[in-house]
């Protein structure tokens, strides 16, 4: 028999999930609903009751020719005849359950870091669970949770292995994050080969239909993802002359953006947003952010003024965005200040997906999970990387998410994990002004909301748009004379902007980009 771990079965015979329902009926909708293994998992009760469920269990998954694993019991495999076993850390070893079972026996093993995952395929593990990916409400053990980030880590390093095995990521998998897990968890050599789901099949109402959109889901992309274009020979030329059309595009179509912003600077990105044609609202919250996706705007979540109920709401805001594909900016504000903040990135990392990340240097590290040790406040605090590594970190973090990084400073770098691109437009009044980063976050999540095959060039046009108004409003000295009357200057010249573009008019960007293309 092959195995096939697309959609890989856990059991789970707990009241709360069964809800007075047989265990062998649930199972067996659930197969044909399409689960493709099952493993037979019941910690609880003595071995004579283990038999003769797994044999009950055998006989109906043998009728859909699929496998039926036991989870950690080699004794009860062998008593039923199931076609293998899942072993834990702390259970038996391949060794001695090689010696025990049938030669054809399936052998999978749990793991959660690289070092686990190389010693079971070494040792002839014929699949692994990867895991913990999400915190589950049942499983108050939480140190193992590696989210995709890890999962990815894993996956190519035995990605590069002599002996091939198959993989599947397990726990907290659920309809609404499993095309995210697999798309987030691709590493270069390597994907996963299924999902192990527990309660989202097994305590469903109707575990068949809910199997079935397990299985539709597992084969087709999130309506997020968008695969980045081939690299071009000239990329920096072939951008400069993408961007004023993706600009008069933005202009033309009046793009709504929710913004979650910090109160200290929604009133100016509002502002900023209707400058440049675009259509703000502010709401913090998070039930309303269904109704409003349904206009097809971006979200753009900004968590300068954290509280209490900040985290929840966005969480629901950003799996309403993503489950229509509608982009999703992530702008961590002080991301390293506290340890508040520290966990809130942790939960929204693991809680949906960003279309765009942006953030100053130490946001991203922080992001990134190699932090620079704690910001003193929100503002951008001195810089630790030289050039080479801040165009890395913002490769490598585009890179492990599947999406666009933009690390602000001086020079900007941006990149969807192949290409990265320095920016060195903007002018020093940007940083005397509360809010204009955050600003760029509103304007970012425009420009992704029109123009959605190349996310790095949306969001490139969306800088260079604001930083060259920046430029434009700081070189008019009869109006500027510093920070206060830079703000409605700048104002003004992005609308001159819009007003150019709408009527077609590129001369406003002609020889102005500062761009130049980074090769690590
Ligand atoms: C133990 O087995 C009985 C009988 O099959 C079943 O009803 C019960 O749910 C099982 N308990 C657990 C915790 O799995
Ligand atoms: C594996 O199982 C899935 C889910 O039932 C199914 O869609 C897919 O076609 C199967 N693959 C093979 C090779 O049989
Ligand atoms: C899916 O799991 C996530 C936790 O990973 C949870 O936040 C979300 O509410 C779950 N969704 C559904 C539909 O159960």
């Amino acid at each position: 028999m092959s195995i096939n771990l697309s959609l890989y079965l856990v059991t789970d015979s707990t009241p709360a999930i069964l809800k007075g329902r047989d265990l062998c009926t649930v199972v067996e909708e659930a197969l044909k609903g399409g689960v493709s293994i099952v493993q037979y998992r019941d910690k609880t009760n003595d071995t004579g009751v283990l038999v003769e469920t797994a044999k009950k269990l055998h006989a109906i998954t043998q009728r859909y020719n699929v496998p039926l694993i036991i989870n950690d019991r080699v004794d009860v495999a062998i008593a039923s005849g199931a076609e293998g076993v899942h072993l834990g850390q702390d259970d038996m070893d391949i060794e001695a359950a090689k010696k025990l079972l049938p030669g054809n026996a399936i052998i999978g093993i749990s793991v959660s870091s690289v070092e686990e995952a190389r010693r079971a395929v070494e040792q002839g593990a014929d699949y692994l669970g990867i895991g913990t990916m999400f915190a589950t409400p049942t499983k108050t053990n939480t140190k193992n949770i590696i989210g995709t980030a890890g999962t990815k880590k894993i996956l190519e390093a035995i990605g590069d292995m002599d002996r091939k095995v198959g993989a599947v990521s397990i726990g907290g998998i659920n309809l609404s994050n499993v095309q995210r897990v697999i798309f987030q968890s691709q590493a270069s050599n390597k994907g996963l080969d299924g999902v192990a789901v527990v309660s989202a099949i097994m305590g469903a109402d109707d575990p068949k239909s809910a199997a079935q959109e397990f299985v539709k889901r597992i084969s087709t992309l999130p309506p997020f993802a968008v695969l980045p274009p081939a690299p071009r020979p000239n990329e920096v030329d072939a951008l400069l002359s993408e961007v004023p059309t993706v600009v008069q595009e933005m202009v033309s179509a009046h793009p709504l953006v929710h913004s979650m912003i910090n109160f200290v600077v929604a009133n100016f990105a509002a502002n900023v947003a209707l400058a440049i044609g675009s259509s703000p609202i502010m709401s913090p919250y998070g039930d309303e952010a269904a109704d409003l996706a349904v206009h097809g705007g971006g979200l753009l979540i900004n968590m300068g003024t954290l509280n209490g109920e900040s985290v929840s709401n966005y969480l629901k805001a950003i799996q309403a965005y993503n489950a229509r594909g509608n982009p999703v900016v992530y702008d961590p504000v002080g991301a390293a200040a506290t340890e508040i903040r520290r966990a809130a990135v942790k939960q929204l990392m693991a809680g949906g997906y960003f279309d765009l990340i942006k953030g100053n240097e130490g946001e991203i590290r922080e992001v990134f999970g190699n932090s620079a040790g704690r910001q003193r406040g929100v503002d951008s605090g001195p810089s630790t990387l030289n050039n080479r590594e801040k165009a890395a970190l913002a490769r490598d973090l585009a890179r492990r998410e599947r999406n666009i990084v933009l690390l602000t400073g001086a020079v900007d770098y941006i990149s969807d994990g192949n290409r990265v691109i320095a920016i060195g437009n903007g002018h020093e009044f940007l940083g005397q002004v509360t809010g204009t980063g955050c600003a760029l976050g509103t304007v970012s999540g425009a420009f992704l909301t029109v123009h959605r095959t190349d996310k790095l060039l949306a969001v490139l046009s969306g800088v260079l748009m604001f930083e060259i108004a920046a430029e434009n409003a700081a070189a008019a000295e009869d109006r500027v004379r510093g920070p206060g009357s830079f703000v409605p200057a700048f104002l003004d010249e992005l609308y001159a902007i819009r007003e150019a573009a709408r009527k077609g008019d590129n001369s406003w960007f002609t020889g102005r980009a500062k761009i130049q293309e980074i090769h690590l």
